[in-house]
């Protein structure tokens, strides 16, 4: 997928969208030979590579680092950048500062989270030339007001508070919405809803497309095993072992061999 209106195309055609996310560009050289659709870069960047405990440390300018990392080693895939915490509450100015710094980085798109205080917002960068993808359900930037990393809108009440913000982002002019771990019938219900895709992360096979972080993906966090999570391979014990085989090889002058030298 290369622009917006491949996203729109799919969910018209009930076809599923995949997307990824990448933080770096060898990852992104990766993904670009692959049939993934689309890249995120997250701001979950601050727990996976920067090894906070919350996204909440992450900056615009870590953000824009990474993402024209991630921009220079992809190639033909729609590009996703989040917007971090607060960076887009203060006031409108500073807000379309931080979309400018990642856009110019090199996303064709931002991603933010909530619905409620953001909707001028997001018709303003959208009037402006940004797509912007919206997120609701669990929203990690809020995660104190959360109270943890929880399964979100499972009373009914909450449920139809979440149908109504989803309406009101596709309205702002969102052109999809993540939803993170919400109850898959509700995520279902909101799919069929909307006219824009959704992208679920931990909200069931109804939603029209499913992210992941691409290192759960490919098992290299061995401390992290949420329900929700299918590892594609176990990254963390092939990259150990690939270690130890080196330091073997070092140890009994295995390596380098003859042909390895000059
Ligand atoms: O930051 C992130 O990686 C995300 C995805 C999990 C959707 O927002």
């Amino acid at each position: 997928m290369k622009q917006i209106q491949d996203f729109l195309e799919r969910k018209k055609l009930k076809q599923k969208i995949s997307m990824i996310t990448c933080y770096d560009s060898w990852s992104a050289k990766i993904i670009s030979e692959t049939q993934i659709d689309c890249v995120l870069v997250g701001d979950s960047l601050g727990m996976v590579m920067h090894g906070h405990t919350s996204t909440l440390p992450v900056s615009t300018a870590v953000m824009a680092l990474h993402t024209a990392a991630v921009a220079r080693g992809l190639k033909n895939k729609f590009l996703v950048a989040d917007l971090p915490f607060l960076s887009y509450r203060k006031d409108l100015r500073s807000s379309v500062s931080a979309a400018e710094k990642v856009m110019k980085a090199g996303a064709q798109a931002v991603k933010l989270e909530g619905a409620r205080g953001n909707l001028e917002l997001i018709a303003h960068l959208v009037d402006s030339g940004v797509p912007v993808m919206g997120h609701l359900g669990l929203t990690p930037q809020s995660i104190h007001q959360l109270g943890g990393f929880k399964v979100q809108a499972k009373l009914e009440e909450e449920q139809s508070k979440l149908l109504k913000d989803c309406l009101a982002l596709e309205k702002a002019g969102c052109f999809a919405v993540v939803l993170e771990c919400v109850p898959q019938t509700i995520a279902r219900k909101i799919s069929e809803s909307l006219s824009i895709p959704t992208i679920g992360i931990g909200a069931g096979v109804g939603c029209d497309g499913q992210v992941l972080v691409l290192h759960d993906l490919l098992g290299l966090q061995n401390d992290f095993h949420p329900k929700f999570l299918r590892k594609y391979m176990q990254g963390f014990e092939m990259v150990q072992e690939a270690l130890n085989h080196f330091h073997r090889d070092v140890v009994a002058e295995k390596f380098p061999t003859d042909k390895e030298s000059y």
